[in-house]
């Protein structure tokens, strides 16, 4: 398949390209930075502009187009910036693509839109935390991403010739992180395994960036099985901490205590079992593995 990703010089950019090439797909990528990391063409475009980013699709006439770009971390810039931003880019996608007439569209949301770590207090209905669970953002960052899935919703509404879907990917851990480099809030992955109150306020999830790769691929292979205007969590099924998860949870999420007794051993607090079963898609890199290497 032709396919653009936007966003394809970032974090999780760069391995969604490189497993999709590695998957036989061509690859362009659409972003306002360029990454030496990636052997695709890049476009440098600014997607807030609706006409350069009509352009581009419109040249490039992609099957698929994969939506990454973002401000990707909560509290990174002022909350209406992100909030206008993300969710501007969002809808500028949407339309391009499906005026490009590509038939598959994939978008990043996040775990975040669930509400954890609301510092006025959060109760998760049940752990583990499935795509049945209610949405309640507390900052723009999450309310963009709960956005961002209605985006896609009205898609898949509207538009019977586009499947179109979001996945919620876990704290992405690039190749390179594994190894030493500063994952996205700038710790080592040893420093958050080491200090568990780092990994907490994401309730030790994860996913490595290829498996979240692997996932984008998977997904376009089986986009027409699985229905439109769906959302997945794609994480790993392990919690990023050495203890047991409920243990670990206790510890460093007291009210969260009581809940945490649904999770057996190093069970993720949120589960890709959607994934699994309308994809065919299961992270295989843990990071037990992934840091021993
Ligand atoms: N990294 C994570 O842990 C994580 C977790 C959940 C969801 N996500 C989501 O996944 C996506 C990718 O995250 P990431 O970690 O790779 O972030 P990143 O910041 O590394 O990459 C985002 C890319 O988008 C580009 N971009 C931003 N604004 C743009 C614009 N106006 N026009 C064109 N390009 C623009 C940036 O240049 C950058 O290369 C985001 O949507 C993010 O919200 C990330």
């Amino acid at each position: 398949m032709n396919v653009i990703v936007t966003g394809g010089a970032g974090r999780l950019g760069r391995s969604v390209v490189g497993q999709l090439v590695d998957a036989g797909h061509r690859v362009v990528s659409l972003d306002v930075a360029r990454s030496p990391l990636i052997d695709v063409e890049q476009r440098i475009v600014d997607l807030a502009d609706a006409d350069a980013t009509g352009r581009a699709l419109h040249d490039a006439q992609p099957d698929a187009v994969v939506h990454l770009a973002a401000i990707a971390v909560p509290f990174s810039a002022p909350e209406t910036e992100i909030l206008v931003t993300n969710t501007r880019l969002a809808s500028t996608v949407a339309a391009a693509s499906a005026e490009a007439g590509a038939t598959r569209v994939l978008m990043a949301s996040s775990p975040t839109v669930i509400g954890y770590g609301n510092p006025a207090g959060w109760a998760p209905s049940r752990l583990p935390i499935d795509e049945t669970h209610p949405v309640a953002p507390w900052n723009s960052y999450a309310l963009s991403k709960v956005v961002v899935e209605e985006v896609v919703r009205m898609t898949a509404r509207t538009l019977t010739t586009m499947i179109a879907s979001a996945f919620r990917p876990c704290y992405v851990i690039a190749p390179e992180e594994w190894a030493g480099a500063p994952t996205q809030q700038g710790h080592t992955v040893r420093q958050r395994l080491d200090d568990v109150s780092l990994a907490a306020p994401s309730l030790f999830n994860y996913v490595d960036a290829r498996d979240a790769g692997d996932f984008v691929g998977a997904w376009l292979d089986r986009a027409e099985s699985s229905s439109s205007g769906e959302a997945f969590f794609v994480g790993a099924p392990d919690s990023l901490c050495r203890a047991d998860t409920a243990d670990a949870l206790a510890a460093a999420v007291p009210e969260l205590a009581e809940a945490a007794r649904g999770l057996h051993g190093h069970d993720a607090v949120f589960r890709s079992a959607k994934a699994e079963r309308l994809v065919g898609w299961r992270a295989t890199r843990l990071w037990r593995d992934q840091l021993a290497r």
